[in-house]
């Protein structure tokens, strides 16, 4: 499977929201990815439910990657109007009743992706194999954009990626995190399949997004 990215919205120009969520469609980018903090989950704030909801109305193929930080996600599925099509990553971390949460996802004809931080094990994620679709691995802390990648990272891609394989399954694999322009091809080497791109590749100041696109789809084919 070639590589498939998933620009992040944060990151984004956030006065033209509609017309950066309208250009990455027109290029036949996959996915969308938006954030949703709780500022308890993590210490910050960014995309709303209000927000995450309203970008279904403009979004013709691209498809919508919500990563929800925050404790009982379910509390906003509802508000961000989650159906078929989208992927949900909840985080492991931050679950009493994971097994029901994912439930709910697969229920309402999304994809239930696992997201697991930088301190949790990739051995975790393996009771989880039959209830998901995909495993989001951060290589940064959650909760905010711009940071360094968190040391370990790329052995922990390949550790996920093998028990993955091992399992028989055909789970896809998210790197969120700085996935820089000189790391997306060593994460691609490790075995991911999606790449959040945002303050480290895409969203650099200067860059035309139409180019910045097209070069990093070739990184990561
Ligand atoms: C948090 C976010 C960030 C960010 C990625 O879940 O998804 O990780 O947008 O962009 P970087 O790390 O490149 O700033
Ligand atoms: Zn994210």
């Amino acid at each position: 499977m070639r590589g498939m990215l998933s620009p992040s919205l944060m990151c984004a120009d956030v006065l033209n929201l509609e017309h950066e969520l309208t250009l990455l469609d027109d290029l036949g980018v996959d996915y969308i990815h938006l954030d949703f903090m709780d500022n308890r989950f993590v210490p910050n704030i960014t995309l709303d439910t209000g927000l995450i909801k309203a970008s279904k109305k403009v979004l013709k193929n691209m498809k919508r990657d919500i990563h929800i930080m925050a404790f009982e996600p379910e509390r906003y599925f509802d508000r961000m109007d989650i159906g078929k099509g989208d992927i949900v990553s909840v985080h492991y971390e931050a679950c009493e009743n994971l097994d029901e949460v994912l439930g709910e996802i697969r229920r309402r004809g999304a994809s239930p992706f696992l997201a697991i931080s930088p301190d949790t094990k990739p051995e975790v994620i393996t009771d989880w194999f039959e209830k998901i679709d995909g495993v989001l691995v951060m290589t940064v802390y959650p909760g905010f954009a711009g940071q360094p990648i968190v040391e370990g990272s790329f052995e922990k891609l390949s550790a996920v990626r093998r028990l993955i394989d091992e399992s028989g399954k055909e789970l896809l694999l998210e790197v969120d995190g700085h996935v820089s322009w000189d790391l997306c091809k060593r994460m691609r080497e490790c075995g991911a399949d999606i790449f959040v791109a945002g303050s480290s590749s895409l969203y650099q100041a200067g860059l035309d997004l139409s180019e910045a696109v097209e070069r990093m789809n070739d990184l990561v084919k």
